[in-house]
């Protein structure tokens, strides 16, 4: 393989992607990255290759992946209406490309109302994929969700598992970096504890306040409230101890949380 293929980031405006962008770049690694729109990573310009176009266009990912030895995976949420048709597309273009590991963003939710969570529906078409390596990253709640607004429609006291992004985003890019897997294999990261939306209201220093459903939102909420989901379950070997100050709730708050 030529050694100066790359290891390539998808989402890397993202959240999560940005994150992994920076950590790879910290490790001295040779990284592109996918973006629609290259102004958002202008700060990156000259340090990493920056590759402008869409999952949805098949001949810019053929052309993305050629010259990739890794690649970062966080499926878009609009291929998420169809988990199975967005494997079944990327397995013949990953299959021609001389990528040899993936690691890729995976839920802690593993079904909701009886059925998979649109993640774990992706992950498990995806893992048809034959010759490369696959990580799946089975992740619980960012505490970036927060973002979306303290005050939700979860029942006050449903506690569910959260994670910082930067642990998420170390966990891959030492994956990314040392490529010490092979077959497909899963991990799971749920963090150092489950939190209820009052204790993280409480965190942040105000009093939850339940909401009602909307039209949009009942479909997501309403099955965990009445308990019809499945999560990973919790053991010692996927709880976490924050090795990192910027891993923990306390960090999130000071320097990411926008209210
Ligand atoms: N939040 C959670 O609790 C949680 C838990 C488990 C797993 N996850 C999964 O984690 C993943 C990453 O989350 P995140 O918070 O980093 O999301 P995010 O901040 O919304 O980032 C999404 C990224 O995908 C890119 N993207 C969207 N549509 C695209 C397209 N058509 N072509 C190319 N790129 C496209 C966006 O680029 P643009 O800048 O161009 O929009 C952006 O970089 C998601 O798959 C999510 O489902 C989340």
């Amino acid at each position: 393989m030529n050694t100066q293929h790359y290891t390539l980031v998808l989402g890397a405006s993202g959240n999560l992607g940005g994150k992994v962008l920076q950590e790879l770049l910290k490790r001295g690694e040779k990284v592109a990255a996918i973006v629609r729109n290259r102004e958002k990573l202008h700060e990156f310009e000259g340090q990493i290759e920056i590759l402008e176009g869409d999952f949805h266009d098949d001949r810019f990912l053929q052309s993305a992946f050629s010259q990739a030895k890794a690649l970062f995976c966080t499926i878009p949420d609009a291929a998420l209406g169809s988990p199975e048709t967005a494997a079944e597309r990327l397995i013949p273009i990953l299959e021609a490309s001389p990528i040899q590991h993936i690691v890729n963003i995976s839920n802690a939710t593993l079904k909701r109302n009886g059925g998979y969570t649109a993640l774990i529906r992706f992950e498990r078409a995806l893992s048809k994929l034959k010759g490369i390596a696959l990580k799946h990253l089975r992740c619980a709640n960012f505490f970036e969700n927060l973002n979306w607004g303290i005050h939700t429609p979860y029942l006050p006291d449903l506690r569910l598992p959260y994670i910082s992004s930067y642990e998420i985003a170390h966990v891959a890019a030492n994956y990314l970096q040392h490529k010490n897997f092979d077959g497909v294999s899963t991990v799971e990261l749920l963090g150092e504890r489950d939190y209820s939306m009052s204790e993280l209201a409480a965190h942040v220093g105000i009093s939850y306040t339940q909401l009602p459903y909307s039209d949009e939102n009942i479909g997501f909420y309403q099955p965990f409230n009445e308990g019809n989901f499945e999560l990973v379950t919790r053991t010692d070997q996927n709880t976490s101890s924050p090795a990192e100050e910027r891993f923990t709730l306390d960090y999130f708050i000071r320097h990411d949380l926008k209210l």
